[in-house]
């Protein structure tokens, strides 16, 4: 009885402990703003889970995107910004005009930075001018009631400047290669040698020379990157926020977060700030049901599926006639089954018969079907890890420096094969699909790449909300914060105490070497002196 009673107890004491933990948790439900200004649907894939994932747990969200989440979710409200700004058209007229995107890839590294400074400025300008956006900046700060700001963060950063209006902290999310754009953030408190720079190989001997062209390179892509578009951004952030605040300013005390859409072995490791929380494959959620056609194509195919998304930047009616004739050649006489991501209007001419154009199922659901044996590709990041999570050895034909450098990566870890323009031709790649699904070794090692990606004390998706939530439930998460985005990189790499010790060591050389010669030149003189009196 007694036994009873105490039992009885220990549930109503539970009871209270698990409502007072929901209370609790509850309470650090938050109202989160999101702002996407771009057209990139692979980075608005990331949004889309994050989003989904926010609300399921009990965050309260809104949307302001160009592109539609396309599905209802309670505590999520969209706002459908339009018209969408047209990145890569845009960037291709800035860049190459006339040109086409191989011209545009086949640009120097500087003179796409400068692009990208320009045309990302233009399209931060032309989300902010769209009826909700003025609406949304019209708000005074006691009207503004969102705790927390998340934006896709790719040339982007004036909108920090809202958080710092309303005094609120911002989540930046990163979907690129880290090392690729952000440098500004994270190198500031970085040795260069150890820090990969983009588009190079690495050894872990770096020469005298190899050392003086990485910092050579890396000041002028700083200086270039505050020049050409912090200053863009700037102007921006007058113009729009009315307010006089600088990018460095507000990314050392407005940005709680920056989560990276990346994880070894994807990439190297380097020293990593608290606030810098890589969460590589944080898209990438649990496979859904295919839609009843595509998953008929599918299951119907006797040789398998290869899935071909060759990037979003242009549709695939715009690829060079030259290179759509050889892939409709070489799909046409193969035995297996096409499944193409497409974003066209108008139908494609000429399309083998085995080939589905699609675009409304997403990628991670297509290659999670156990019949998808190869992905043809780009070889852009976040699709890479869409392979490696779903064990489908890929085939890179990549356009951009960047693009080739992912591939590489990929080559190496034995996950994938990349083919180069020169070598874009039906034979070629013939070969590197047969390759790629009768050698038994890629299907083995994708498999342990992938455990090694996902293996982390917490997944992507579960890693980056505790985070966010870290955020909210701490004023804004600034005890995690660096203090030395802002410190000019002349003193944070003690640039000046060289000079200063250099200057210092040269006057003790100096005032030794002249003592010495002082003293020899005095017993010279005395030697002579008593020379000359012996003479005498
Ligand atoms: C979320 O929205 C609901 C309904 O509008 C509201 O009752 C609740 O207080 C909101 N939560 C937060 C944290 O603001
Ligand atoms: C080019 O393709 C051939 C197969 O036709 C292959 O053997 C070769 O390794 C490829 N070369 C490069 C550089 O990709």
């Amino acid at each position: 009885m007694r036994f009873a009673m105490q039992s009885k107890s220990w549930t109503v004491l539970h009871l209270t402990l698990l409502s007072l933990l929901l209370v609790l948790d509850s309470s650090r439900a938050a109202n989160i703003l999101v702002l996407f200004p771009h057209a990139s649907e692979s980075h608005f894939a990331v949004m889309r889970t994050l989003v989904a994932e926010l609300a399921s747990r009990e965050h309260n969200v809104t949307v302001y995107s160009g592109h539609g989440l396309s599905e209802q979710l309670e505590r999520v409200v969209e706002h459908v910004v339009q018209p969408e700004f047209d990145f890569w058209s845009n960037l291709q007229e800035q860049a190459a005009a006339g040109g086409s995107l191989q011209d545009l890839a086949l640009l120097p590294d500087s003179k796409l930075r400068s692009s990208l400074a320009v045309v990302g400025a233009r399209a931060v300008e032309h989300f902010l001018v769209q009826a909700p956006l003025l609406k949304l900046l019209q708000l005074s700060s006691v009207e503004f009631e969102y705790d927390l700001i998340i934006v896709d963060y790719f040339y982007t950063e004036a909108l920090l400047a809202l958080g710092y209006k309303h005094n609120k902290p911002t989540i930046g999310i990163i979907s690129t290669d880290f090392g690729n754009y952000m440098n500004a953030v994270q190198e500031a408190l970085l040795p260069v040698a150890c820090s990969p720079i983009d588009y190079e190989t690495y050894t872990k001997d770096l020469g005298f020379a190899a050392r003086l062209g990485n910092i050579r390179e890396c000041m002028a892509r700083r200086k270039q990157f505050y020049n050409e578009h912090y200053a863009a951004q700037d102007k921006i952030i007058r113009k729009h926020f009315k307010i006089a605040v600088n990018i460095p300013e507000l990314q050392a005390h407005h940005l709680a977060l920056l989560l990276l859409n990346n994880h070894v072995p994807l990439w190297t490791p380097r020293p990593l700030l608290p606030q810098i929380v890589p969460a590589g494959g944080l898209h990438i959620r649990g496979p859904r049901e295919l839609i009843w056609n595509v998953k008929r194509y599918v299951e119907e195919s006797a040789d398998g599926i290869i899935y071909i998304q060759l990037g979003n930047e242009q549709p695939c009616g715009q690829l060079p006639e030259q290179k759509l004739k050889i892939l409709f050649d070489f799909i046409g006489a193969r035995k297996e089954r096409f499944i193409w991501t497409c974003h066209d209007v108008t139908t494609l001419q000429g399309l083998p018969k085995n080939v589905l154009i699609q675009h409304s199922v997403p990628q991670i659901d297509i290659l999670a079907h156990p019949r998808v044996r190869a992905f043809i590709m780009n070889g852009d990041l976040l699709s890479i890890q869409e392979g490696i999570m779903r064990h489908v050895p890929m085939l890179g034909l990549p356009n951009f420096q960047n693009e080739r450098k992912n591939m590489q990566l990929a080559v190496q870890l034995g996950v994938a094969l990349q083919l180069d323009q020169s070598n874009f031709t039906k034979d070629a790649l013939n070969w590197a699909l047969d390759e790629l699904t009768k050698q038994q070794h890629y299907q083995l090692t994708i498999r342990e790449v992938s455990s090694e990606f996902r293996d982390r004390p917490l997944g992507a998706l579960a890693n980056a909300m505790f985070w966010v939530n870290y955020v909210v439930r701490h004023k804004g998460g600034t005890a995690i914060r660096t203090r030395g985005i802002d410190i000019a990189s002349n003193h944070l790499h003690l640039f000046d105490l060289f000079v200063f010790y250099f200057g210092l060591a040269t006057t003790i050389c100096a005032v030794l070497i002249a003592t010495y010669f002082g003293v020899a030149y005095a017993l010279q003189r005395k030697r002579n002196d008593l020379k000359l009196s012996k003479l005498s």
